[in-house]
């Protein structure tokens, strides 16, 4: 009887754990598996994190968006949608798609660009 109980403790200790885990993720962005997305979808061409290059950082795109509640919404749309895009030298070149339909990792790429 007694065994049970203490079992039945340690499972909802751990699921709280879990829950407080997965919460702690959520709110920090996975910098590695963005980054490897970064490099997969070849944003790298014109986009540097810190480094405004033929496009602006990422520093740059989180002032930007600093404060709005839209940011991360808006930034995925700008990362799924394509289209025409204005380098700096003043060349047009379409805007590459990011390598992912997971709504997961579009979720964190936004969060990592938006953490610079
Ligand atoms: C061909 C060069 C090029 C590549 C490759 C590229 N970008 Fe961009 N990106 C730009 C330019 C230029 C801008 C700024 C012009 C604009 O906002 O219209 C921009 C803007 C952005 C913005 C900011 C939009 C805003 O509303 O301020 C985000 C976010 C972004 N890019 C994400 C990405 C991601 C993620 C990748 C990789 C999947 C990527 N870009 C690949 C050229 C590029």
């Amino acid at each position: 009887m007694i065994q049970i109980h203490l079992s039945r403790t340690l499972m909802m200790a751990l699921a709280i754990a879990g829950l407080l885990f997965s919460g702690a993720s959520m709110a920090q962005p996975d910098a590695d598996a963005a980054r490897l997305l970064f490099d997969q979808s070849d944003c790298g061409k014109c986009h540097n994190p810190d480094k405004n290059k033929k496009a602006p950082s990422w520093k740059k795109i989180a002032k930007t968006y600093k404060g709005k509640a839209t940011a991360e919404a808006e930034v995925i749309k700008h990362m799924t949608k394509g289209g025409k895009v204005k380098l700096d030298d003043g060349s047009e070149e379409e805007h590459k798609v990011v390598e992912t339909k997971d709504p997961k990792a579009l979720k964190n790429m936004a969060q990592w660009i938006l953490s610079h």
